[in-house]
């Protein structure tokens, strides 16, 4: 049976009451927090930065993975080891997405995750997949939520569980339902973000629990 993880991201989360949003996702049942962070020039849009992670952080011992959707992840890598991120996920786009970044994140402490633009290859993973801990499949131009899940990333799915060892999660991050994540888990994906299904749902609770149909849930991950 398969063990899905399962990550809100808090982007989708009403922005006038994070800290309650934060633990009412974790008291319906996440297994970490997917924070996204973008600079306006990776991406059009900006978000948050370390600060706002920094003062929830000990809202929850639950994994923080931060999504940094940054052109220079390696200037801004400390300040989030700093303010308690436990996963660093740069996008392979980047010009300083290295083996030299991914070494510099895991010596600050974090774990490491390498994200894919829909339009972006993956085969080049294993140059990198003895220094990461994850890998994010975007199923979405990244930029902003509540976009449609894209289909024709589900075979980068396959081909990267057929590669990487157990050990690398795979995670997908993007339009993500009970219905596109059936679909994941059936390519073989390990975990999911999901933001503008769970936070605009009447309960996260029922969400969380709809989401977790499609595969077990195991305990959750603390940092
Ligand atoms: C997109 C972000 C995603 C997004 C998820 O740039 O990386 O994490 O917020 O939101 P939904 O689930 O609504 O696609
Ligand atoms: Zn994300």
């Amino acid at each position: 049976m398969n063990r899905i993880m399962i990550y809100p991201s808090m982007l989708s989360a009403n922005p006038t009451k994070i800290g309650q949003e934060l633990a009412s996702v974790v008291q319906a049942g996440a297994n970490g927090i997917h924070w996204d962070v973008m600079d306006g020039h990776f991406v059009d849009a900006i978000t948050f930065g370390a600060d706002l992670i920094r003062a929830h952080r000990s809202f929850t011992s639950l994994r923080f993975d931060v999504h940094l959707m940054v052109q220079n992840p390696r200037r801004h890598a400390e300040v989030f080891a700093k303010a308690g991120a436990d996963l660093l996920t740069l996008h392979r786009e980047v010009g300083d997405c290295s083996r030299t970044t991914l070494s510099f994140i895991k010596s600050l402490g974090m774990k490491t995750g390498m994200a894919f633009n829909p339009a972006t290859d993956v085969e080049d993973v294993q140059d990198y997949w003895d220094l990461l801990d994850q890998v994010l499949v975007m199923t979405v131009v990244p930029g902003r939520s509540g976009q449609n899940f894209m289909e024709s990333q589900l075979k980068k799915i396959k081909w990267l569980r057929s590669k990487l060892p157990q050990t690398v999660e795979i995670c997908v991050d993007g339009g993500i339902n009970p219905t596109t994540l059936k679909m994941c888990v059936d390519f073989g994906v390990d975990s999911c973000v999901t933001g503008s299904y769970l936070f605009g749902s009447t309960n996260y609770f029922d969400a969380m629990n709809a989401l977790r149909s499609t595969g077990a849930t195991p305990a959750a991950t603390h940092c």
